[in-house]
């Protein structure tokens, strides 16, 4: 069975979270794709060669969830030559038997625009950046980690090529208001209606 799961939005807005337990839940395989960009942006030199070899370790580096980490990612994200490079590693994840979930920012856009599922999972700017600053062990100031997410969603949103876009058939979670719970319980009740439909 091929049934694909794509799940964008911006940095902190519990795309992971919800991610993870869809997987879980319906034994999706899980592909967080912010953790090729972070990799790419770790590895240091041409970012279009590190793109082209990335390997299993890199993706098993230490550090690849940090703040720092995060930053450099947007920053090799904007290059079309890095994305094209990752195109086809995520396509084949995602048609994998067995169904996968895929998180990102083009997944519902580009990289799957026929994934049977498409979700956008967003949540104000306060509150994800609070989220962040909680799981960084309040390192820093909130304020700080506010302004970065703010200059990632712009950098994120602005670029040329597979900008931070909801497509036109996602349906829209705001996680503002929600807590983790009943964020993880309306994505499973789409995606169960959804499998419903395609048995
Ligand atoms: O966890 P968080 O949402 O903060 O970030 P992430 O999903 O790990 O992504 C880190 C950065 O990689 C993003 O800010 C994007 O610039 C880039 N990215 C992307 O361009 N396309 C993707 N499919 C995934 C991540």
């Amino acid at each position: 069975m091929h049934f694909t799961v794509a799940i964008d939005g911006p940095a902190a807005a519990g795309k992971g979270t919800i991610s993870r337990a869809i997987a879980r839940e319906f034994g999706f395989a899980h592909l967080d794709t912010g953790l090729l960009y972070r990799a790419v942006g770790l590895k240091g030199g041409d970012p279009v060669q590190a793109a082209r070899s990335l390997s299993s370790d890199d993706l098993a580096r230490d550090g690849l969830r940090s703040l720092a980490a995060g930053e450099a990612a947007s920053r090799v994200a904007v290059l079309s030559d890095v994305r094209a490079a990752l195109v086809d590693f995520q396509r084949d994840f995602a048609r994998r038997d067995g169904g996968a979930v895929l998180d990102g920012r083009d997944i519902g856009t580009v990289i799957c625009p026929e994934a049977e599922v498409k979700l956008f999972v967003t949540a104000s700017a306060e509150t994800r950046a609070r989220r962040r600053w909680l799981e960084a062990g309040e390192d820093g100031s909130y304020k700080e980690v506010l302004a970065q997410v703010r200059a990632r969603d712009a950098r994120d949103s602005s670029r040329a090529d597979a900008p931070l876009l909801a497509a036109p058939d996602a349906i829209t979670l705001d996680t503002t208001e929600w807590t983790v719970t009943y964020a993880i319980e309306a994505a499973k009740e789409i995606i169960a209606a959804r499998l419903a439909t395609c048995a």
